[in-house]
């Protein structure tokens, strides 16, 4: 595996594998790299000839009393996990290149932002959408590949390649989840044991839901109350939104008819944890 910090590096490597015909897979990840990640290393893999991850923490996607500086970060470990799935080329720009001094262009789409994370964590998708534009237009991959963790994350960034007319197929892969049920995430290293307890409620009231839809309970407003029944049990989790949308344009429904997607959004101890589940 071949380690790239320069623009100037990766746009030549992007120029060289396309003259050779080859199809460019891209995971884009804020690293400290968990089993979620590599997975989307084997699907990138299924549908490209050569694999570039990149790694960077994205400073303009950090609310003011966000995590940036604490955000968990070990290169030396990321390097050796991508190396190990077989990742060809690892991408490590600085600040300074991704945002050059006196950058002013933003990427921002509207609707899909208003909703769910988007009033809770102003700027965060713009921060997204314009660091996801600018090393899509730096690799020009043919595919790129999100998890569906970051559901709302992934369908803006559907909306942006396609409103942008970028050549880029967008593929969402499911959640990896441990044992007990939690989403797998770089900031679960957060948690100690009691936190884990009461973050699991989210986990369960997602599963509590699809189950109802299952079982054939199409009522929005029944199937939210049954979430919240569940999540009321944590005594330490502040939920900050539980709501039930459109699968494609997150609008909140009030009858399941078409593909629809729970999310949850809710803090323990300060911390906030998402996770989401399809309703079909
Ligand atoms: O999901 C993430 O890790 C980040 O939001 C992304 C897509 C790499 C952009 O910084």
């Amino acid at each position: 595996m071949k380690i790239i910090h320069s623009i100037s590096e990766i746009q030549q490597l992007s120029r060289d594998l396309a003259q050779e015909g080859k199809r460019i897979g891209f995971v884009p990840t804020m690293g400290f790299l968990h089993e979620g990640h590599l997975s989307l290393v084997n699907v990138a893999k299924q549908h490209s000839d050569v694999v570039v991850m990149s790694i960077f923490v994205n400073p303009t996607q950090f609310g003011p009393n966000e995590d940036y500086d604490s955000y968990p970060r070990d290169a030396e470990r990321d390097q050796k996990l991508a190396a190990e799935r077989g990742v060809d080329y690892l991408w490590m720009p600085e600040v300074s290149q991704m945002y050059p001094k006196g950058e002013q262009t933003k990427v921002v789409v509207t609707e899909l932002t208003r909703g769910l994370c988007g009033p809770f964590r102003p700027g965060h998708f713009m921060g997204v959408t314009t660091i996801v534009a600018k090393l899509f237009s730096a690799l020009q991959p043919q595919i790129a590949v999100f998890g569906e963790k970051d559901y709302q994350q992934l369908q803006v960034i559907r909306r942006m390649a396609k409103d942008l007319l970028m050549p880029i197929e967008i593929i969402g892969v499911p959640t990896l989840r441990d044992e007990d049920g939690l989403a797998k995430s770089s900031r679960n290293v957060y948690l100690n044991e009691e936190e884990r307890k009461q973050v699991l409620y989210i986990s369960q009231a997602i599963k509590a839901v699809q189950q109802a839809v299952k079982k054939g309970e199409k009522q929005v407003q029944k199937l939210l109350s049954l979430g919240k029944d569940i999540l009321a049990q944590a005594p330490d989790l502040q939920l900050e939104y539980l709501e039930i949308v459109d699968a494609e344009n997150l609008q909140k429904l009030e009858v399941i008819q078409r593909p629809a997607r729970v999310l949850i959004a809710a803090y323990v101890n300060h911390k906030r944890f998402i996770d989401n589940g399809a309703l079909t």
